[in-house]
């Protein structure tokens, strides 16, 4: 087969290569967490250490740490779970969030609006990844009792100014989580100074199994479990840990945190060098704060699908949005709440680059691009 250059590392990212030995020996863990004997009591050492370590690189307490199955699980978990908790004021029934939330955030607020009578306020992300910030100051009021939104946006790789939002929700006593699957690794963050009070993470942006995630809810801050069942997770999270993936998220966090992140200067280059070559070329939110190894791109009168596909069999693989709703001939939800028009999100092509990318693999794509954007562009002459 031949081998492909990934740059889709925003949609997953290919297992680090050095846990294929760890992998060999935690397999020989396979005893459940909760039995008493000697192989459940091997399962719970792992999982200890697995907890210990994830908090410990996360610079939170074990306690703090609801062990699960991935972002998604650890979103809805929050969301939910704080809308069910015995502790919540009812007064508070307000909830901000953004536009361009994932839909394991979007879906589960919406769900809530229409099922519960909670009101969603969603602060706008307009064109240029321009955040309305004033718009969210004069949306909190003493009704708001949630904000829920993301530290790094997954398409065009928008940085929120996380603690502004985390330091004047507080002052109207509103909870706060971020989504900060998409951060984890990429850029530096300390949840206990920002002051958080619950954010999500997953296990396969950071080169580890998939199937794991953790939520961090600070101590203190209620939230209801949404699967019931056994004890586990104590009484927050029920069902038998998936142990594999959670040894190698800790295993994986551990080393990504200690690793150099992908550099904003490559990703500058590239854009600068690509922009020379190709017309008609925008990138999304370039004077914005942006995650650095994202670049989010818009091309004139270019289908982003048609593109994908061609590099596709050139032997790149990229996106042209979430992966979730790649499949679907829509364009990407998140651009058109952002105020695109339908034909200029379906120009888009994000390119998400990892720890293993090379100036060669940037140099060959480059080149490959502005071959196929000028064969495209005959093509529809
Ligand atoms: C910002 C963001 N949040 C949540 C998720 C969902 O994580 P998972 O795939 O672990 O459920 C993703 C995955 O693409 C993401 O990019």
């Amino acid at each position: 087969m031949k081998t492909s250059v990934f740059l889709d590392h925003n949609a997953t990212t290919p297992f680090h290569p050095e846990l294929h030995g760890h992998v060999t020996e935690w397999l020989k863990v396979w005893g459940n967490a909760s039995s008493i004997y000697g192989s459940g009591r091997s399962a719970k050492r792992l999982l200890r250490e697995s907890r210990n370590g994830l908090s410990k690189a996360l610079g939170v307490s074990p306690l703090e740490l609801i062990l699960n199955s991935g972002g998604s699980e650890s979103n809805n978990l929050a969301i939910k779970g704080w809308w069910y908790s015995q502790s919540r004021d009812p007064l508070k029934s307000k909830i901000i969030t953004s536009n361009v939330e994932h839909p394991s955030v979007a879906e589960a607020l919406g769900w809530l609006e229409k099922n519960e009578g909670a009101e969603v306020v969603r602060i706008p992300v307009c064109r240029e990844s321009k955040w309305d910030y004033k718009g969210y100051l004069a949306a909190l009021d003493q009704s708001v009792g949630f904000v829920s939104i993301m530290m790094a946006q997954n398409e065009t790789g928008f940085l929120f100014p996380i603690e502004d939002i985390v330091k004047e929700a507080h002052k109207v006593g509103a909870v706060v989580h971020s989504d900060c699957v998409q951060a984890l690794g990429k850029i530096p963050f300390d949840l206990k100074s920002i002051n958080l009070d619950m954010a999500s993470f997953s296990s396969h942006k950071v080169y580890a199994l998939k199937g794991a995630g953790a939520l961090y809810v600070k101590k203190g801050t209620e939230i209801n479990s949404l699967i019931t069942g056994g004890g586990q997770e104590r009484q927050r999270r029920a069902g038998t840990e998936n142990l594999l993936s959670l040894a190698s998220f800790n295993w994986a966090v551990e080393k990504r945190l200690g690793e150099e992140p992908f550099s904003s200067v490559i990703r500058d280059n590239f854009e600068n060098n690509i922009r020379k070559s190709i017309d008609g070329l925008r990138v999304t939110g370039e004077s914005e704060k942006r995650l650095p190894n994202t670049s989010h791109l818009m091309i004139d009168g270019i289908d982003g699908e048609s593109l994908l596909m061609a590099l596709d069999l050139k032997g790149f693989e990229v996106s042209t949005g979430a992966a979730c709703s790649s499949g679907r001939p829509e364009p990407s939800q998140i651009l058109l709440n952002m105020g695109y028009s339908k034909k200029e999100a379906q120009s888009s092509l994000r390119l998400s680059f990892g720890r293993c990318t090379t100036q060669e693999h940037i140099d060959s794509f480059s080149k490959t691009l502005i071959e196929l954007v000028e064969r495209l562009r005959g093509l529809s002459q």
